[in-house]
């Protein structure tokens, strides 16, 4: 399960969000349930802190933030592995800590670097880094945006590749360390009965579908700059689609898996600004730190296809945006309708869209295929059914690893699989250049509502499969 070296971890961005809502939560559960032994976490923010107050920073963030209930003696054995240093004590100071770290550790122990900082703080982070002389022996994990259009990412890349070799970089994307996300390999690939019928000659179009109720909260400055497009396409939603529609990979490692999702990604036609909805809330101008006269999206509809053998004239509908009538994460497959005209007139035969196949992203995840069957009595009257599998029903729920905690874990062990490539990057900014550089214009939409009116125009003469017409069974409702 674990790597196979004791490792030092320097968080850089210690004290942010980020690391307080999953990666310091993570690394304790990692810890604790004994998958990282020896395991030692230098942090690294701009705040001035000494040791005990980023222990109680720690403390704060696991109580606030971690699933499970945390025991004392998990947190003293944690506590005991936390050390601190301010950013402003510089690289002298940092490699001192991290020698500190490693005594007693073994000469194979890992470095593995955690950038959870804003873009404009990476690269100085990078360099301290090679000043500082940690490179060797180290894997460094940078959070997205991976740039803001080709030319910056091309730019990051090769600064990045300046200090650290590309084998070294683990771009994180978390949704590909969900566990439903991984599920839609084994679903694929595990099984005979769906493959056979995974193409544009059974498959009428797909959405992905990730509306937040969320807010922006406190990070409208990263979000002014970003937007959904940015913040949530090109990086979680296209790669789930990449999930979805690469070929068979020649084995589950990190290199085949890269490749296909690559080919998908050159398959990629340019998105078309015409093929985009870009909306926003009400009331976003007004919210501290936005713009008066702000542009930014935060809502995005778009549609998009793969012009390969597969999937050739298949649209893919994707949508997420904030403040939306539903948090929700869904893969929704329709399947193409067959002939009808032997069913009687009034049947209902498809009267409630064609056939689905959905998976649905939350941890706890769960999978529906939809189908139209007879309504028992007289005559043939047709409804729409649905076989469901939720993932509650195993019991090995408790199982599940946060995302954050799986990649970290791969991080850890030099598994790629889950990361993405500056290969894959770089093309899905160049298929996103048409759109960078001519966005539609922003359409307002009421919080609450699943965005603009024009996303049905978008979609037609589909319909956005949420909000579902009929919800998920309720796992622990018997009958429901
Ligand atoms: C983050 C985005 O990467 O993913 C956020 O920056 C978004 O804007 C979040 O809310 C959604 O992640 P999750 O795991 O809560 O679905």
């Amino acid at each position: 399960m674990g790597p196979r070296f004791p490792q030092v971890v320097v968080l850089f961005g210690a004290t942010g969000d980020l690391a307080r809502r999953k990666l310091l939560p993570g690394l304790f559960h990692l810890s604790s349930v004994g998958f990282i032994p020896g395991c030692r976490i230098i942090g690294v923010s701009l705040d001035d802190l000494d040791l005990d107050g980023f222990r109680k920073a720690a403390r704060s963030a696991i109580d606030e933030f971690s699933a499970r209930k945390v025991t004392e003696a998990d947190w003293n054995a944690f506590a005991a592995s936390l050390a601190y240093v301010p950013l402003a004590a510089g690289p002298v100071a940092l490699k001192a800590a991290v020698d500190e770290a490693e005594r007693g550790l073994g000469a194979e122990c890992r470095r593995l670097h955690y950038l959870s900082v804003p873009p404009s703080a990476a690269l100085p982070a990078v360099r301290m880094l090679g000043e500082a002389g940690l490179v060797e022996r180290s894997r460094i994990v940078m959070e997205k945006p991976f740039g803001t259009d080709l030319a910056s990412a091309v730019t990051l890349n090769r600064k990045l590749h300046e200090v650290f070799a590309e084998d070294q970089i683990f771009r994180i994307d978390h949704f590909l360390g969900k566990e439903p996300a991984q599920n839609i390999l084994a679903f694929r690939f595990a099984n005979g009965l769906f493959e056979p019928i995974w193409n544009r000659n059974f498959i009428d179009h797909v959405q992905i579908d990730v509306p937040e109720t969320l807010g922006l909260g406190k990070r409208s400055g990263f979000y002014e700059q970003t937007g959904a497009y940015r913040d949530m396409v090109v990086t979680h939603l296209f790669q789930i689609l990449a999930f979805m529609a690469m070929e068979p990979p020649t084995a589950l490692e990190p290199a085949p898996i890269s490749e296909e999702k690559n080919k998908v990604f050159r398959s990629m036609l340019p998105i078309q600004p015409s093929d985009v909805v870009r909306g926003q809330y009400s009331g976003y101008r007004s919210e501290e730190g936005v713009d008066p006269e702000s542009e930014t999206e935060t809502f995005i509809a778009l549609k998009c296809f793969i012009d390969n053998w597969r999937w050739a004239g298949v649209p893919f509908f994707l949508r997420t945006g904030k403040r939306l009538a539903e948090g929700q994460r869904i893969i929704s497959i329709a399947f193409r309708e067959p002939p009808k005209s032997m069913f009687p007139a009034g049947s209902g035969v498809g009267a409630q869209g064609p056939d689905h196949l959905t998976f649905d992203l939350a941890d706890a995840s769960k999978m529906s295929l939809s189908f139209y069957g007879k309504r028992p009595g007289p005559g043939m009257r047709l409804d729409k059914l649905s076989l469901q599998f939720a993932m509650h029903d195993t019991g090995l729920l408790g199982d599940v690893l946060e995302a954050y905690e799986r990649l970290i874990l791969d991080a850890m062990r030099g598994d790629r699989t889950l990361f993405t490539t500056a290969e894959g990057i770089e093309r899905l900014w160049d298929v996103s250049t048409h759109l960078l550089e001519a966005p539609p214009p922003v359409r307002l939409y009421p919080p609450g509502s699943w965005g603009p009116k024009s996303i049905h125009q978008l979609i037609a003469p589909h319909a956005w499969r949420l909000p579902f017409e009929r919800a998920w069974r309720d796992p622990n409702k018997v009958g429901s």
